[in-house]
């Protein structure tokens, strides 16, 4: 006998309650049947035209709709907070464990069996994946899809552009009317940034851990494919209910480890540590920030795309997506996986095809053999502090140099292109503050702009640390992450400028040459941390978030409630 839906808790009722939960539903024009046992699918949307990345999600909802219908769901469409990335002050991951709540509490409080999430912009992902999870009901992502690559004189670019542009301007190589013009040719369609920035690193990592049906991480947002992708999801997850196919079942430790690797194939976002700690603390998998740097050290880089190489996502598409780079990593990875649609990641990748091996390599003849995270220790990041070897300088991987300290991110912004600024080329920089219960929210600051008096000189990267992060599409000799952070007087609060500061990225070791008794006399005339929020959710979170190196998520919500709600509401 087919097991009793959760919706029929509640569309299922006789008396006063059911007449309430089916009454008011049926003034959206449904008929009495749509509620009598139909899979109810949720469909969770972060459409919002403050996110732009994720502004064309109603009507991708309308297919989504479409393949539920197709397979005898009942879908209800319901708006949780959405993030963006570009609009978001002080910084977008503020809110990510908020709209994790809003996601799991939605889902858990509704008649829902299964639910599909729209994901696009960098933090709409790992929210949605982390509420759902912890409602642990079928759940199924699709994602919004990359924009069409950027065009500017003639030539593509994409966000890492950005920060290029930026540096260009300042030391005037590019003009202020050039900047506009790429302003008003970088964002060409709907969709998520073009490179292989931290949405599309989240993407990819739902078709890695096989939240998502295959190729659901590369299709531009405007190709008609990604609309045939989102009712087959929508297909797919009525039978998923059916299935009982929870995150659960799939979010084995095996398919953790198959994101983290697949993510250094494709030159993944460091922020893609942070919120995969996240998503696992959620399941109550024991994965470390050192399992990280371990299973992606043997892992080259096989997908030649933006920041760490050139291409863009919508060429990754053409050249195969995900399963033709999962299939080149197929001997690194463990293909029993069961994935959403059913299929193992064998099945899922047996017939990808490379079509362009400038954009997809082998193994054997790899963009770069260097690929992945370093995680690293030493008493500035006792916790952990992360570097992307891919987008950074080789030369300066094994570096000592004086430090030049910004206390917070107004100091640097006052200070950086100060002539008198005692820095040179050898110089670390480091800024303080910038962590998540510091800033608070931990911007993505960490690859700071280099001093202009450098810039002018030619100098192109140097060494860079903080407790902050880094946009996905960032480059640079950069220490992000550094936990334990400033804020909670860990290590880097007591760095002073001049002290010598050690990275050895070979040694996985970045160390404050300063000796113990000095550390100690430093440490003892800080005063305590303290929580500078006297209300709401910015004193919740400062109270709660934990570091980085456990993926500042709020202390109180690792692991499930559950779907089940036993008590009705009248
Ligand atoms: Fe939304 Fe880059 S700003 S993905
Ligand atoms: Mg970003």
């Amino acid at each position: 006998m087919e097991k009793k839906l959760r919706s029929q808790q509640w569309f299922g009722k006789k008396g006063k309650d059911g007449f309430i939960y089916r009454a008011w539903m049926k003034n959206q024009g449904i008929p009495d049947y749509e509620l009598q046992g139909k899979p109810v699918i949720g469909i969770c949307n972060t459409w919002s035209e403050l996110t732009p990345c994720n502004g064309h999600f109603r009507e991708l909802a309308e297919s989504v709709k479409k393949g539920i219908i197709e397979a005898g769901g009942f879908p209800v469409e319901f708006p949780v907070m959405s993030l963006g990335e570009t609009l978001i002050k002080p910084t977008a991951m503020l809110y990510r464990n908020l709209v994790s709540m809003d996601v799991e509490e939605s889902i858990r409080a509704n008649p829902v069996d299964g639910v599909v999430l729209l994901c696009g912009c960098d933090k709409t992902t790992p929210a949605l994946v982390m509420g759902a999870c912890s409602v642990n009901i079928p759940t199924i992502v699709v994602s919004g899809g990359p924009m069409l690559t950027g065009k500017f004189k003639g030539r593509d670019i994409g966000t890492s552009d950005l920060w290029r542009f930026s540096e260009d301007v300042r030391t005037g190589i590019m003009s202020e009317e050039e900047l506009n013009m790429a302003e008003a040719g970088m964002c060409r369609s709907k969709g998520h940034c073009a490179v292989m920035g931290t949405a599309s690193s989240m993407a990819s990592m739902v078709e890695a851990l096989g939240l998502s049906l295959p190729g659901n991480a590369a299709i531009p947002a405007v190709d008609a494919a990604r609309k045939v992708l989102a009712q087959l999801s929508g297909k797919r997850i009525v039978e998923m209910v059916r299935e009982e196919l929870t995150p659960s079942v799939i979010l084995t430790r095996a398919a953790f480890e198959n994101a983290i690797k697949v993510n250094a194939a494709i030159g993944g976002s460091t922020n893609f540590v942070i919120h995969l700690l996240a998503i696992a603390g959620r399941v109550e998998l024991p994965l470390t920030i050192d399992d990280f740097d371990r299973l992606s050290k043997n892992i080259p880089l096989l997908a030649n795309l933006q920041p760490s190489g050139n291409y863009f996502m919508e060429d990754l598409y053409y050249a195969g997506g995900i399963p033709a780079v999962m299939k080149e990593l197929s001997n690194e990875l463990q293909l029993d996986c069961l994935t959403a649609n059913g299929k193992t990641v064998r099945q899922n990748i047996e017939k990808a095809t490379v079509y362009n091996r400038d954009i997809i390599s082998t193994m054997q003849e790899p963009f770069n053999q260097l690929a992945g995270f370093i995680v690293l220790h030493g008493n500035l990041c006792e916790g952990g502090g992360v570097m992307k070897p891919s987008a950074a300088d080789p030369k300066l991987m094994q570096h000592t140099g004086k430090a030049v300290v910004f206390e917070n991110i107004e100091d640097y912004k006052a200070r950086i292109d100060d002539p008198h600024l005692e820095v040179d080329e050898n110089s670390v920089l480091v800024l303080k503050n910038v962590g998540p219960k510091g800033y608070p929210g931990m911007p993505e600051v960490g690859n700071m702009g280099l001093p202009k008096k450098l810039l002018e000189k030619g100098v192109k990267d140097m060494v860079r640390i903080s407790d902050g992060r880094m946009s996905g599409t960032g480059f640079g000799t950069v220490v992000l992450q550094i936990s334990p952070e400033a804020a909670v007087n860990g290590t880097l609060a007591l760095v002073q400028n001049g002290d010598l500061i050690q990275l050895d990225a070979k040694g996985r070791q970045l160390n404050l040459l300063v000796n113990e008794m000095e550390l100690e006399k430093r440490k003892a005339a800080l005063p305590a941390p303290f929580n500078p929020f006297n209300r709401g959710y910015a004193k919740l979170f400062v109270s709660h978030v934990e570091q980085a190196h456990l993926g500042a998520d709020f202390d109180f919500l690792k692991g499930k409630s559950g779907s089940d709600v036993l008590r009705d509401s009248h």
